[in-house]
């Protein structure tokens, strides 16, 4: 099933972030990311990125992320076309998370 496979990619994930990051490095956080996700940008990007608003990207094929996670923050936090902007609504440090959960999404 597609979810179980999410959750084990998710999984997977946090476990490499723990093993592998010097405790004083953040990582981005993937699973924080997709709660951040689910609320905040979902009822446009739809759950598994396939848009439920039709002149939303689908994050399920990838072009509009083949940017650097820096590009993405300023477009979010400034927002884009009929996005808001989440400047003041979420940290960037949020907004990371969310980028890195855009990038599990298939
Ligand atoms: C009100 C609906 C709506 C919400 C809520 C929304 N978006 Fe969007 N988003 C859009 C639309 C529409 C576009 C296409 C904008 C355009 O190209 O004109 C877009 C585009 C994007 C893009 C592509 C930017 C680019 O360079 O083309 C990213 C990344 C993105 N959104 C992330 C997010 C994230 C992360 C959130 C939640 C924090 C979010 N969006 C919330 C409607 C929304």
């Amino acid at each position: 099933m597609k979810h179980g496979n999410d959750l084990a990619r998710f999984a997977l994930a946090a476990i490499c972030a723990a093993l592998w990051v010097p405790h004083d490095a953040r990582a981005a956080d993937v699973f924080r990311g997709g709660e951040l996700y689910r609320r905040h940008c979902a009822q446009c990007h739809g759950e598994d990125g396939r848009p439920v608003m039709p002149i939303a990207p689908d994050f399920t094929r990838r072009e509009r992320l083949l940017q650097p996670d820096p590009v993405l923050l300023q477009t979010v936090r400034a927002g884009k076309g009929a996005m808001p902007g989440y400047q003041g609504l979420l940290r960037d440090r949020d907004l990371l998370d969310v980028i890195a959960f855009l990038r599990t999404l298939q």
